[in-house]
C-alpha cells in the first residue's frame, strides 16, 4: 500500500518519530511518504492508501493537550470525501508531566471520526518523552510494524 506519513513538530521530536514510521513502513514492502503539515496537500492524501498523522500536544487556543494549528486547519480543509476507504491511524508524541497527556490523539481521533472514519488502522500511539526515554525508538517501530500488518493483511 501507499501511505503518507504527514507531522508537525515544534522541537524537532515528531520529525524524528514520523521518519521512523516512515522507515519502518517502507523496511515492511509499503511505500512511504514522509510530509511535514506545512507541505501537506488534499492531491497527497488522494494519491496514497493509508494516511498516518503524527502531531505532539501543545496548548493551541487557550486550551492545553491539542494538535498543532496547522494540522487542525489541514483537517479542516478535508472532507469526508477526501478519506472515504484511507486506512487512517495516529501517532501522539507528548509527556505525562501536562494534566492532558497526549490530549491531541483524543482530539485528532474525534475529528477523524467527525470526517467518517470509524475505525482506525491500529490503537493510536501515544509516546511520553520521546528523547529521554529509551525504549521510544523501539515502542515506534513495533507500533509502525503492527500498522504494516494491518496494511498486508
Ligand atoms: C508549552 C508546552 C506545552 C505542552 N503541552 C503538552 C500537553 O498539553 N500534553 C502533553 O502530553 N504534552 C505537552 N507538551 C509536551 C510536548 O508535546 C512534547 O515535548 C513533544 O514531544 C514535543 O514534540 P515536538 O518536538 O515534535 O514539537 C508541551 C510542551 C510545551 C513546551
Amino acid at each position: 500500500m501507499k501511505c503518507l506519513v504527514i507531522y508537525g513538530t515544534l522541537s524537532g521530536s515528531t520529525m524524528t518519530a514520523a521518519e521512523l514510521v516512515g522507515a519502518t513502513l517502507r523496511e515492511t514492502g509499503h511505500e512511504t511518504d514522509v510530509v511535514s503539515i506545512e507541505s501537506a496537500t488534499k492531491d497527497m492524501v488522494a494519491s496514497h492508501d493509508c494516511i498516518v498523522i503524527a502531531s505532539p500536544s501543545w496548548e493551541d487556543e487557550g486550551k492545553d493537550g491539542q494538535p498543532l494549528p496547522e494540522i487542525r486547519i489541514f483537517l479542516s480543509t478535508l472532507t469526508a470525501a477526501d478519506l472515504a476507504g484511507k486506512k487512517m491511524a495516529i501517532v501522539g508524541l507528548g509527556d505525562t508531566a501536562y494534566p492532558h497527556f497526549c490530549g491531541a490523539v483524543d482530539v485528532l481521533e474525534a475529528r477523524l471520526k467527525e470526517l467518517g472514519v470509524a475505525t482506525l488502522a491500529t490503537p493510536s500511539l501515544k509516546i511520553d518523552r520521546y528523547y529521554s526515554l529509551r525504549d521510544n525508538e523501539q515502542k515506534v517501530k513495533d507500533w509502525a510494524t503492527a500498522l504494516a500488518n494491518t496494511l498486508t493483511s
